[in-house]
């Protein structure tokens, strides 16, 4: 069974599609980070971000068992990581790597932006999760500052509106949901009912 989780930033995805891969016995992949972490080594060593080539090369080296969120989440490497997502031949890559991991049995959930349309076209269960906006800045604010980090909300909302516009407007693999996507707008859900929400539509997939 492959799960494919789709959705913005701060739409609930990542925590939706660890909690389900929990309940379904499923290994997991939050391919944002896959972009996070070749962005991470670019920016460690200083090179240009439209450097394909590098990038690419990084992201043959990655090792899926390595990718540290609490590392990666920082917000420049967040942006960073939009910025290189626009390059066709890493995501030719990243896309490579991320479809076996997908292959692997039993099965996976997979959360970024592509997987439902890219990654795992095939997949038995698609989710396409959205808040609104406002929303999603109060809950992203909120996380940031429960990290003791410094967060205005103000801002927040006005990097993930660039962010968004950059994902969805990009000619290759662009933010949307698949014409087989269910959606789950989370904008009036905490987390438990959001979740409960999903086991209902990946159960009743799974019953047809
Ligand atoms: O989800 P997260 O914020 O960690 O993703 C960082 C960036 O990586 C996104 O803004 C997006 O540009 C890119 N990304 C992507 N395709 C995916 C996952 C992430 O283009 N499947």
């Amino acid at each position: 069974m492959i799960i494919a989780i789709d959705g913005p930033a701060a739409s609930g995805k990542g925590t939706l599609a660890r909690r389900l891969a929990a309940h379904f016995g499923l290994r997991h992949l939050d391919t944002g980070l896959t972009y996070r972490a070749v962005a991470a080594a670019l920016l460690a060593r200083g090179l240009p971000l439209g450097d394909e080539a590098v990038a690419i090369a990084t992201a043959r080296n990655l090792d899926l068992t390595r990718l540290d969120r609490d590392v990666l989440s920082a917000h420049e490497i967040g942006e960073a990581a939009s910025r290189i997502a626009v390059l066709p031949g890493l995501r030719r890559e990243l896309v490579a790597l991320q479809k076996r991991f997908a292959e692997q049995p039993p099965g996976a959930v997979l959360d970024g932006r592509d997987i439902g349309t890219v990654v795992c076209p095939d997949a038995t269960v698609k989710l396409f999760c959205t808040a609104s906006p406002e929303v999603r800045a109060r809950r992203r604010t909120a996380e940031l500052q429960s990290k003791g980090g410094e967060a205005a909300y103000d801002k927040v909302l006005d990097d993930l509106r660039r962010r968004d516009a950059r994902d969805a407007g990009r000619d290759v693999a662009p933010l949307k949901p698949a014409d087989d996507a269910h959606l789950l707008d989370t904008s009036e859900m905490d987390i438990e009912t959001a979740f409960k929400a999903a086991v209902d539509i990946v159960d009743g997939v799974r019953a047809d």
